[in-house]
């Protein structure tokens, strides 16, 4: 497995548990993809690097799969470096220099013809999962400075076939991660995110197939990038219809200087390969995050209460304390505050910045409803949104200046906040000091780390000469930066990613996030779909799901509690409902399903997800979640509404091992795992909103003969 050279070829094979990747360097000395996909066993069956045809109007360039493609010559596709040296030079034509194989990471120095820059294209290969992640690193060897106008962290070669289709993951605040797939024609797909977070819009996950695969079956090219800001996925057919991927971060209004000496190093970029479809794609990605990207990934996530939907910016001590022993009852694990704890906060017109206890709301500072909330036995959380400003605050009086903005030009504002520039050191300082303060009085457990709106005006007056575009990147190392260091300093928390939902969710920012909050938008129906899309990018156990109050306050919709539960019981559950307004037999009823989550929770969280039947393709949709070992199985069903004559179609699990006994706990009903997964189970749902939850387990000591 790994990384193998193969040095009469100078081409090199990384090799995963089911697939090669191939590249090598050609007679011109340009570093070129040379294959991707199933493994190539036998030496003579890895393609060499002989040139391109051509033909005339379109350069062999247009036809080279060259792994960096930077601008220069008559590169003309979406190019993965561009550059403009100090004496107006823009052409860049890079050879190789020397590789370097270390356990399973590969480095390629590339070097200018004539200039003195160096790229190093950094591959590292995890193969039980079949990916890689990929970055380079341009560095400035000379002596005037540089500037980086695109730089991308992967080009994605893929095979040539006559169709390619693209599935990506699209949508808007209260309806992110909705699930596309559409064919890919001639021209760029491009999908990006230019405000400065990743995003409600688009999420930086791509999957691409030749038009035939299924959930299960056919080759499927997948991956993401691993950035919290300004990025782009262009996928573009050329002239030659073959199909190349470029990730990484935005160009548009992005400019990096390099002095001599620096290098700048973009951010990962993962892709992977699978011949098992759609399904076995995702499954590859949540393994890869669970034991490679994931925060705290050994740990389950606690159950968690959140006060934002029973009390918005109402809280104080008498009421989180009321709220607290309710939940405590219900058997959750830790209680979390939301926004309006602190400063002047009674609404969202006021008071961001200010990262003080509000004394009327908790006479005592946090002390006494935290020592509540202990004694119940849950952890306490609380939110913060420390990148953000009202102008109406004392940290805006003080410090108008510390905003992105254009001199002597309007600000416009976003849900009544600025957004702090990240890039100024002063800043950074400021945000670290107001956490660790937070953390260092009080006994916290769980940061809720909010962003409530896109960059505007993101000007940076008194920037270092020629870095004010740097910001776009510059806040988010910054970011990470901060979040590295609470966590060194205080291990024990954990932090949950949110923006207004789901607009910061991507394998960058995981690495520092236990969570995220998935959506705004908590209606049991909605979530359906949206938990869909984003189970093809990102594991079960980071996606954070609330069972909220019926009526909902998004669409006005009515949903019995039991599927409102089943809804949020696929993800790391929590409880957003003002639990006063539950009668006594709805707070049973929710503690009884509380219960059966916790017997669950291991298998959906770390366990291997199947998406059965989809939302958007029936009235029922059905996902199900199998133990890594095989011993247990949980699915999901839910009917969204009654057709009189729609036949009851069974739903069929899948990845159950063929020849064991599993039992329905439910109905006692024993079959092998083959006679569940073709039979299938056949519910008898009635009326709209009904749902199930189907507990199949391992009877070791009773598997069949095989026969
Ligand atoms: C955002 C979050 C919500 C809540 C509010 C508080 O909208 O997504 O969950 O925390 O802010 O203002």
């Amino acid at each position: 497995m790994a990384i193998f050279s193969l040095p009469e070829r100078k081409a090199w094979v990384l090799r995963t548990q089911h697939a090669d990747y191939v590249i090598g360097v050609d007679a011109s000395g340009a570093l070129q993809h040379l294959y991707w996909g199933e493994p190539l066993s036998i030496s003579d069956d890895i393609p060499s690097t002989a040139g391109q045809h051509a033909w005339i109007w379109e350069p062999e360039e247009g036809n080279s799969r060259e792994e960096c493609m930077p601008w220069g010559r008559r590169n003309f596709a979406e190019p993965g470096l561009k550059v403009d040296f100090a004496d107006q030079t823009r052409d860049v034509v890079l050879t190789f220099d020397e590789a370097d194989i270390e356990g399973n990471t590969l480095r390629i120095v590339l070097k200018d013809v004539l200039k003195s820059l160096q790229v190093t294209v950094c591959y590292r290969v995890i193969d039980i999962f079949d990916v890689i992640e990929r970055s380079v690193d341009v560095k400035n060897t000379g002596m005037g400075p540089v500037n980086i106008e695109q730089v991308m962290s992967a080009i994605w070669h893929l095979p040539v076939y006559p169709s390619y289709r693209l599935t990506y993951l699209t949508g808007h605040w209260g309806a992110e991660t909705q699930l596309r797939r559409e064919l890919l024609h001639e021209g760029k797909k491009v999908i990006e995110a230019r405000r400065g977070i990743t995003g409600h819009n688009n999420n930086p996950f791509f999957a691409v197939d030749f038009g035939e695969a299924t959930e299960e079956t056919g080759l499927v090219y997948f991956g993401g990038l691993a950035f919290s800001g300004h990025w782009k996925i262009v996928a573009e057919r050329t002239p030659y219809q073959t199909l190349q991927i470029a990730a990484g971060i935005h160009d548009f209004d992005f400019r990096w200087r390099l002095e001599a000496g620096e290098s700048f190093v973009s951010p990962v970029c993962v892709g992977g390969f699978t011949n098992q479809g759609f399904g076995d794609a995702s499954r590859k990605l949540h393994g890869y995050q669970q034991q490679h990207v994931l925060r705290g990934s050994g740990q389950l996530r606690p159950i968690l209460y959140n006060s934002w939907e029973a009390t918005s910016f109402d809280v104080n001590e008498t009421n989180q304390k009321e709220l607290a022993a309710k939940a405590a009852r219900l058997g959750v694990e830790r209680f979390v505050v939301d926004d309006g704890w602190f400063g002047q906060r009674d609404h969202d017109k006021a008071g961001l910045g200010d990262w003080v206890v509000n004394k009327i709301k908790f006479p005592q500072g946090l002390g006494p409803l935290i020592d509540e909330v202990t004694s119940l036995g849950m952890d306490f959380g609380i939110w913060v949104e420390p990148e953000m400003v009202n102008p109406d605050s004392d940290l805006y009086r003080q410090h108008p200046d510390w905003v992105y903005h254009f001199p002597d030009r309007p600000r416009t504002e976003g849900r009544n906040q600025l957004v702090l520039n990240l890039a100024r050191e002063d800043v950074q300082a400021f945000v670290y000091n107001a956490v660790d303060e937070l953390l260092s009085t009080y006994a916290i457990s769980f940061i809720k780390w909010d962003m409530n709106r896109y960059f505007s005006e993101p000007g940076w007056p008194g920037a270092p000469v020629g870095r004010d575009r740097e910001i776009w990147v510059r806040h988010v190392n910054a970011l990470y930066d901060i979040w590295r260091r609470l966590q060194e300093k205080h291990p024990h928390v954990q932090f949950e990613s949110c923006a207004g939902g789901g607009g910061r969710v991507d394998m960058g920012i995981m690495r520092y996030a236990d969570q995220f909050w998935t959506s705004d938008n908590t209606d049991a129906l909605d979530r359906l779909r949206i938990q869909w899309g984003y189970s093809h990018a990102y594991t079960a156990k980071s996606m954070v799901c609330w069972v909220t109050e019926t009526v909902n306050y998004m669409n006005g919709r009515q949903i019995p509690l039991k599927f409102r539960f089943h809804s949020a019981m696929m993800g790391t559950l929590g409880i957003g409902m003002n639990l006063n307004h539950l009668t006594e037999a709805e707070m049973e009823e929710a503690a009884g399903y509380i219960a059966q989550y916790k017997t669950i929770r291991p298998i959906v969280q770390e366990g291997l997800c199947y998406r059965l039947s989809p939302p958007e393709q029936s009235d029922l949709t059905s996902v199900q979640y199998v133990a890594k070992d095989g011993q247990e199985a949980v699915v999901f069903v839910f009917r969204h509404a009654q057709h009189f004559g729609h036949p009851a179609l069974p739903v069929r699990p899948r990845g159950l091992a063929p020849s064991a006994r599993y039992r329905n706990v439910a109905t006692g009903e024993v079959r092998s795992g083959q006679g569940w997964m073709s039979r299938g189970i056949l519910l008898r749902l009635t009326g709209d909103y009904d749902s199930a939850m189907i507990r199949l387990v391992q009877d070791e000591s009773n598997t069949y003969e095989s026969k």
